[in-house]
C-alpha cells in the first residue's frame, strides 16, 4: 500500500490536502479501482448475460469473474451464494423482504441497540408485515453487547438474529462466531451486517457459519452503488425472489413466470456491472496487502488517537470496547458534536458527527451523537498528529 495510490489524498503546494478520518462513511479509492471502472466503460461496456455479441461476452466474463473474486474473498462455498446488490442496505432489505411469508405472530427477530438503521428498519418492516416481534439486545457503556441480555432474549421463538459484525458508531467488534452459534442453537437464522468489518479484517463466512452476510463495496475501497449479499445456497434456493423483472426469470407468460437459477433469481434488472468490476479491483488491491500488517498499523493508529484524546480533559471517549476496528468516537464537554466537526473541517480534518445512522444507540447511551474519527489503510501517524493538533486548537474555541 502506498498513499500515492489514492489520488484524492495527494497534496501539493497549491492544494495543501486534508486529513481524511471519515472512512467508516466511505473509503477513498485507489487508482486500481478508478482505472478498472474507467477501463470497463472505455473497452468493454455492454449488458451482461443478454446478447450474442463479443462486447457482451467480455462484460459478462468480467462481471462473473468479479463474483468469483468476491466468493473467494469471503470464502463462500459457491458463486451461486453471491448476490450483487446496491449495498449493505439493499442486501438486508432483500433478506427481510423475502421472509415475509416465513414469519408470523409469535415469532421474534432479535437485533441489538448497536445496529445501524439499515439493520433495524428492514426488520421493523418485516415485523409489521408479519406480526412478529422485534427485540433488541442491550449495549453496555463500554459499547459492547450485553451478552447476558442477548442470551436472555434469544429463545425458540427467535426466528432471525441480525447483528453487525463491527459497530459503525463505536468500532466495537462483536463476538460474531459465538453469536452465530448461539443463534443456530436456538434454531434461528443469523444475518450479519458486515459493512464495517470487511475493510478491517479477513472475513470467512464458511468459518463464521452465518446464514447471510451483507457488505458494501464503497467501504472496501470500491465504488458506491455495489454491494454483496452472501446467502447459504439451500436457503437462497428455498426463498422466493424479491424484485421481479428481466434476468431473474426463466420463462414468462402473461399469467405466470418461473424463476432463474441462483444467484440471478435475486438480481432483477441490469446490474451495476462497472461497480462489480470496481469492487473486484478493490479486492485485488486488498490481496496485495498483508492483513497482519494492515491490522497492526490500524491498531497502532487507534491507540495513538485514543492516547491523544485522553490527554484532553474536556474529551469523553464514547465506547471503550476491548476489540475495536477503525473507529474512535468521542464527545467534548459542553459542545455539540457538529460544532466540533465544523471546527475540525476548517482546519482540514474530515470527521463525521451526529448519530451515525444509529439513533437507538444514541438514545440508549443518552447522548446527542458523537464526533467520529475513522481510519483506513491510507492513514498514518502524521494524520493522527494533525488531528490532535486540530483538536487542541478547537478546544480553545469552544
Ligand atoms: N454507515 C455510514 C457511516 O457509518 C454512512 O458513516
Amino acid at each position: 500500500m502506498n498513499r500515492s495510490d489514492f489520488p484524492i489524498l495527494q497534496s501539493s503546494a497549491d492544494e495543501p490536502g486534508f486529513v481524511y478520518l471519515d472512512s467508516a462513511a466511505t473509503t477513498q479509492k485507489p487508482n486500481a479501482v478508478i482505472d478498472a471502472v474507467s477501463n470497463y466503460y472505455r473497452t468493454s461496456n455492454a449488458n451482461v448475460h443478454r446478447a450474442a455479441h463479443k462486447l457482451s461476452a467480455l462484460a459478462t466474463q468480467a462481471f462473473e469473474a468479479a463474483r468469483e473474486n468476491v466468493r473467494a474473498f469471503i470464502n463462500a462455498g459457491a458463486v451461486e451464494e453471491i448476490v450483487f446488490t446496491r449495498g449493505t442496505t439493499e442486501a438486508i432489505n432483500l433478506i427481510a423482504a423475502v421472509h415475509r411469508g416465513a414469519l408470523s405472530v409469535g415469532d421474534e427477530i432479535l437485533i441489538s441497540h448497536l445496529e445501524h438503521h439499515s439493520n433495524i428498519v428492514p426488520w421493523q418492516m418485516l415485523a409489521a408485515a408479519t406480526g412478529a416481534r422485534l427485540t433488541a439486545c442491550n449495549v453496555l457503556t463500554s459499547g459492547e453487547l450485553d451478552l447476558n441480555d442477548f442470551h436472555s432474549k434469544l429463545s425458540n421463538r427467535t426466528r432471525i438474529v441480525a447483528i453487525g459484525h463491527v459497530s459503525n458508531a463505536l468500532g466495537t467488534v462483536n463476538p460474531i462466531a459465538d453469536i452465530v452459534s448461539a443463534g443456530h442453537a436456538a434454531g434461528a437464522l443469523v444475518v450479519v451486517d458486515g459493512a464495517q468489518a470487511v475493510a478491517h479484517m479477513p472475513v470467512d463466512v464458511s468459518a463464521m457459519d452465518c446464514d447471510f452476510y451483507a457488505f458494501s463495496g464503497h467501504k472496501l475501497y470500491g465504488p458506491t452503488g455495489i454491494g454483496v449479499l452472501y446467502g447459504r445456497r439451500e436457503l437462497l434456493e428455498a426463498l422466493p425472489p424479491w424484485q421481479g423483472g428481466g434476468e431473474m426469470i426463466e420463462h414468462v407468460s402473461i399469467e405466470t413466470s418461473t424463476y432463474n437459477r441462483l444467484p440471478f433469481k435475486f438480481e432483477a434488472g441490469t446490474p451495476n456491472i462497472a461497480g462489480a468490476i470496481g469492487l473486484s479491483a478493490a479486492i485485488d488491491y486488498l490481496h496485495e496487502q498483508d492483513w497482519q500488517i494492515l491490522q497492526a498499523a490500524e491498531q497502532e493508529l487507534l491507540s495513538m488517537c485514543i492516547a491523544e484524546l485522553q490527554q484532553m480533559p474536556e474529551v469523553q471517549l464514547i465506547g471503550t470496547p476491548k476489540h475495536r476496528a477503525g473507529v474512535v468516537s468521542f464527545l467534548v464537554d459542553g459542545s455539540h458534536p457538529h460544532d466540533i466537526g465544523t471546527l475540525l473541517d476548517q482546519q482540514g480534518v474530515s470527521v463525521r458527527t451526529g448519530h451515525h445512522c444509529t439513533m437507538p444507540l444514541m438514545q440508549h447511551l443518552n447522548i446527542p451523537g458523537t464526533v467520529r474519527a475513522s481510519f483506513a489503510m491510507y492513514n498514518d501517524a502524521d494524520d493522527v498528529a494533525k488531528f490532535a493538533a486540530a483538536m487542541r486548537k478547537t478546544l480553545t474555541f469552544v
